[in-house]
């Protein structure tokens, strides 16, 4: 399995690797979830993430945490240069005008000068109380073209998207891009395992990122316990958690899985290939029932539009 996935910058982003040595120091991934359930309900602080080899910290600064990530990172004594850092724009912040002081605030309370990853967090412009900016949501070109300002600026090493789906992928690409967007991190599990948005985003050098890879809180009880997942656990003699976990490194996306278990963020840095017969029988299995996506704010937020409607 590969230990990393190259992005057009030429940079490296962590993946989950085979190699028990190299994933204990290098493979990491974290949730915002887990920073503040290990801080608050456990009182480990979240440098103990750390110590455990997580260097990929998934953040955003909706998540109202990044404050700590700094203070755990500071206290941790990781160099700066050994940490992958994502965070994600918040859709009050699209109009051009409001993106870099939104970007100063995270990267102030990171304790950085710089972002390995920058995502736009939903398809959405919409400022706090009002209605949703409708052309910028459509065609969100101006944010773009403010975040490869940013690049140039040196103030982010890569840019990309979260909750896209084809159709608004494509309407911001119809753009003359100077950077096209290098990741998109989206809801992909056994239960929306997202075939054709892996297609197309392997057509067009895109990077899928997998969040509730295992099929979020509610649900990874039914993931772990699949007929198809348990008896290919049995067969290599790993978890059902690090079949699921291989599977999807194996295709070729980056995987966030979260736990607040010591034991199980350990368990889930450890990843093998799958023999080929083995994944193709749990690829099959994923995509030849009915998705079921988890998360969908689209109502919660009041919007009269299905933020991932229009790709059929
Ligand atoms: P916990 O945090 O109590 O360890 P997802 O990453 O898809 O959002 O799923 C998160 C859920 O999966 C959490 O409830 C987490 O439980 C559970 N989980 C994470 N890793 C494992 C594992 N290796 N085995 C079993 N459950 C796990």
């Amino acid at each position: 399995l590969p230990s990393h996935f190259k992005l057009p910058s030429g940079d490296r982003i962590p993946s989950v690797a085979l190699g028990k040595h190299a994933v204990v120091l290098h493979r990491c991934f974290l949730t915002y979830r887990r920073m503040l359930e290990v801080r608050d309900g456990q009182g480990r602080g979240s440098g103990q993430t750390l110590k455990a080899g997580y260097r990929h910290i998934d953040g955003a600064w909706i998540y109202r945490n990044e404050e700590e990530i700094g203070q755990a990172l500071k206290e941790s004594g990781v160099p700066r240069e050994e940490l992958w850092l994502t965070s994600k724009l918040w859709n009050t912040f699209h109009e051009p005008a409001d993106i870099e002081p939104a970007l100063d605030d995270t990267l102030k309370k990171l304790g950085t000068d710089y972002l390995d990853l920058y995502l736009i967090h939903w398809p959405l412009a919409q400022k706090n109380g009002q209605p949703y900016n409708k052309t910028l949501t459509e065609d969100p070109y101006p944010t773009w073209q403010k975040l490869e300002e940013l690049v140039a600026k040196g103030k982010l090493r890569n840019i990309g998207v979260s909750n896209f789906n084809v159709r608004r992928l494509q309407n911001l690409t119809a753009n003359p891009l100077k950077i096209q967007p290098a990741v998109n991190q989206v809801e992909i599990s056994y239960w929306v395992p997202q075939p054709a948005l892996l297609d197309y985003s392997k057509k067009h050098s895109l990077l899928l990122e997998a969040y509730s890879p295992l099929g979020g809180d509610g649900k990874v009880g039914d993931t772990l316990r699949l007929p198809v997942v348990t008896k290919i656990a049995s067969q290599l003699g790993i978890t059902p958690a690090q079949v699921i976990i291989s599977w999807s490194v194996q295709r070729g996306t980056v995987v966030l899985p979260k736990s607040v278990t010591p034991s199980r963020i350990v368990e889930n840095l450890q990843v093998q290939a799958l023999p080929q017969a083995l994944f193709d029988e749990l690829e099959e299995a994923a995509t030849s029932h009915e998705p079921y996506p988890r998360l969908n704010p689209s109502k919660g937020w009041g919007l009269d539009f299905d933020i991932f409607d229009g790709d059929d």
